[in-house]
């Protein structure tokens, strides 16, 4: 696999380089249960991980599936551990056969919402447009958009990282100001590294979260240092921790980990 070559901004990356910024953020661990778990199963594992859960700096947070948020919220109200819906619309109301809104996930008890997932672009139609629409709307509803970005393998192969990630950014953050972007947490999630076992390494995903903190810097000034920015991509137990001991890397947006209790606790222990 062709290595990452990002022409980073000399000027910028000795500023986030190092690991005095990770004070000043929030460090996450999500998971996103994706197209899992019956309400039932879901109550379950919110269980077991409540039962299981270790003292942590980190906030944890779950993405169950729109059916299931509310019981879950609803289980995990005096828990530490959030609740996440994995998408919504943009619009409050209205004829919008199928979908579900800002208002609607906030009163099922979700706190944030995972907006721009690369399996939502990839499978249903997300653009950076819509992105947009659904982080102002998140954002307007006092909701923590999680908002992804990350390349496919081609693109990675063809040097588009730059090009891709800087893309991403500037759509899906139109026209918000620093005071908005302070509210966002940004997750880098590999389109490759996605539920396919190869995760990037710490150095790689370090190196994209690099890219990512001086886009926002250029874009919003010093705020982009005050942002939480999430890996994904195949973090399980054994990887967790170097990757999350890299100085961009705020904590991790967990997928096929987060399905099973013991995966998911031993990340939050790991870290
Ligand atoms: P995996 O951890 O299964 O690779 O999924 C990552 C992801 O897509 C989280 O949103």
């Amino acid at each position: 696999m062709a290595q990452l070559t990002v022409p980073l901004c000399n000027a910028g990356s000795k500023m986030y380089v190092n690991n005095r910024g990770k004070n000043m953020r929030t460090p996450i661990i999500a998971g996103n249960w994706k197209l899992n778990k019956t309400i039932g199963e879901a109550l379950e594992l919110a269980k077991t991980l409540q039962q299981g859960l270790p003292t942590t700096k980190f906030e944890i947070v779950v993405a169950p599936s729109y059916i299931a948020i509310n019981k879950v919220a609803d289980f995990l109200k005096n828990s530490p551990i959030k609740v996440s819906a994995q998408d919504m619309f943009w619009e409050d109301t209205g004829a919008f056969t199928g979908t579900v809104s800002a208002p609607m996930i906030k009163d099922a008890g979700a706190k944030y919402v995972i907006i721009g997932h690369s399996e939502r672009r990839q499978f249903f139609s997300e653009t950076d447009e819509t992105v947009n629409k659904k982080i102002k709307a998140a954002l307007k509803h006092d909701l923590t958009p999680i908002f992804c970005v990350g390349e496919t393998l081609a693109e990675r192969e063809a040097g588009k990282i730059n090009a891709v990630i800087t893309t991403q950014l500037d759509g899906g953050l139109r026209d918000l100001t620093a005071n908005d972007l302070a509210k966002i947490v940004v997750a880098y999630e590999p389109v490759w590294a996605i539920g396919t076992g190869k995760t990037a390494t710490p150095e790689q995903a370090e190196e994209v979260h690099v890219l990512i903190r001086e886009t926002l810097a250029k874009k919003f000034g010093d705020t982009a240092n005050k942002v939480s920015i999430l890996y994904g991509g195949s973090v399980k137990p054994s990887n967790s921790k170097e990757l999350l001991s890299k100085p961009n890397i705020d904590g991790a947006l967990v997928g096929g980990a987060s399905l099973k209790a013991e995966d998911f606790l031993g990340i939050i222990k790991n870290a």
